[in-house]
């Protein structure tokens, strides 16, 4: 990414500091206006990620931490109430609070993990014992606000640092099946996985990224993504940002034409939640797309970060699927304002037609049978 991409397609803008502050950039008025709004407290954070101002499963985790971190130093009144040696209660309320983050949008995992790793850390940090620490002479709130915003800070750099190392196995497993070195790639997308949905740079368009910085991208087909048009509104936005090479963009309805009329050599998605055997919840369309990768013979690629792998799902049918509001549907599609509609914001691709699933530690294939064991894979990667 230029230096002035990277600014254009800034998710978000963190300045450290006591207190810190957190901006990030309203999603629901892009490609129009840019424009970025204040997160001070978890209501602000909850609020960003419900309405999807903010999207995307990373980025929705790393919004929810970060604004944990600035709510506990901007409205310290809750802190001020409480004795800054009693540990279980400043730990109660930091599991009111992360309880209440977690109720925001039910299906990207990325969410439900950073809560528990940042529980994790603030126990152990909190909970040191002072007798059997002679040197400690910090408070347990301290400890508590220092765990919180260095933990919320160091998962925004891991995040960045992720994107561009999944990006590049992911590049090298596409490029690695078309060894030629003059022949170009044509790739598929849906939805934005790029850097609006994470903290910069992205996952499946990251990959996409990483193809285009070794010269070997022929052009990215972008799919509009209905309902809600990330790829229309959000993905577009970033292709032109970049001046992407033959950045096109098509109606779902058009995906499977466009595959029996043009060459397409991978298609790439990202991920909410992938289960023990490799089914993946994603954006709605995603299955469609992969059956119709399926039939045309065309790789299909899931690109997620480690913490999108959830080894405590079995199977896609234990996913719960968030359902968006009518009227979303409605008012984007122009139906009658009372049609009945369904509304599902995410799908299952079974594991089946999925080639490889690309994370940050390497790419994972499926077994013989078409699964995969991404329980082994975490255990040996993680
Ligand atoms: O409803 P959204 O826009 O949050 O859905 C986003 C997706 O489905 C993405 O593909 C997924 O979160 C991965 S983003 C790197």
């Amino acid at each position: 990414m230029t230096e002035e991409s990277t600014e254009l397609l800034r998710s978000l803008i963190y300045e450290p500091g006591t207190p810190p502050k957190l901006h990030v950039l309203n999603q629901l008025l892009l490609p129009g206006e840019r424009v970025y709004i204040e997160i001070s407290d978890v209501q602000a954070a909850w609020t960003a990620i419900r309405d999807m101002q903010i999207r995307g499963a990373p980025l929705i985790a790393i919004v929810a931490v970060l604004g944990l971190a600035v709510d506990l130093q901007t409205h310290t009144r809750e802190l001020d109430q409480l004795d800054p040696n009693d540990a279980e209660a400043l730990l109660a309320l930091l599991e009111t609070k992360l309880d209440f983050l977690m109720t925001s949008r039910p299906t990207a995992v990325n969410l439900f993990n950073a809560v528990q790793e940042l529980r994790d850390v603030c126990h152990r940090m909190v909970m040191i014992d002072d007798d059997e620490d002679d040197t400690n002479t910090t408070t347990a709130r301290q400890r508590l606000l220092q765990a919180v915003t260095q933990h919320a800070e160091f998962m925004l750099e891991r995040d960045v640092q992720d994107n561009k190392t999944l990006s590049q196995y992911g590049a090298h497993e596409l490029l690695s099946k078309h060894s030629s070195s003059d022949e170009k790639l044509t790739l598929m997308t849906i939805c934005n996985t790029g850097s609006l949905a994470t903290a910069l740079y992205g996952t499946a368009l990251g990959i996409v990224r990483a193809v285009r910085d070794q010269q070997r991208l022929a052009a990215i087909i972008a799919l509009e993504t209905r309902p809600y048009n990330q790829g229309s509104r959000l993905t577009a936005f970033e292709l032109q940002a970049e001046q992407m090479p033959g950045a096109t963009l098509i109606a779902d309805s058009m995906a499977a034409f466009y595959c029996q009329r043009h060459k397409v050599h991978g298609i790439v998605v990202g991920a909410d939640r992938v289960c023990a055997n490799g089914d993946t919840a994603n954006k709605i369309g995603t299955y469609q797309l992969a059956l119709v990768a399926r039939a045309h013979n065309i790789p299909f690629y899931v690109a997620a970060p480690f913490t999108t792998l959830d080894v405590t799902t079995a199977a896609g049918q234990e996913c719960v699927i968030e359902e968006r509001p009518a009227h979303e549907f409605v008012q984007t599609s122009q139906a009658p304002a009372d049609m009945n509609v369904w509304n599902p914001a995410f799908d299952i691709t079974p594991a089946q037609y999925i080639t490889g699933i690309v994370t940050e530690k390497g790419v994972l294939h499926p077994n013989a049978d078409g699964t995969f064991d991404v329980r082994r894979f975490v255990e040996s990667k993680g």
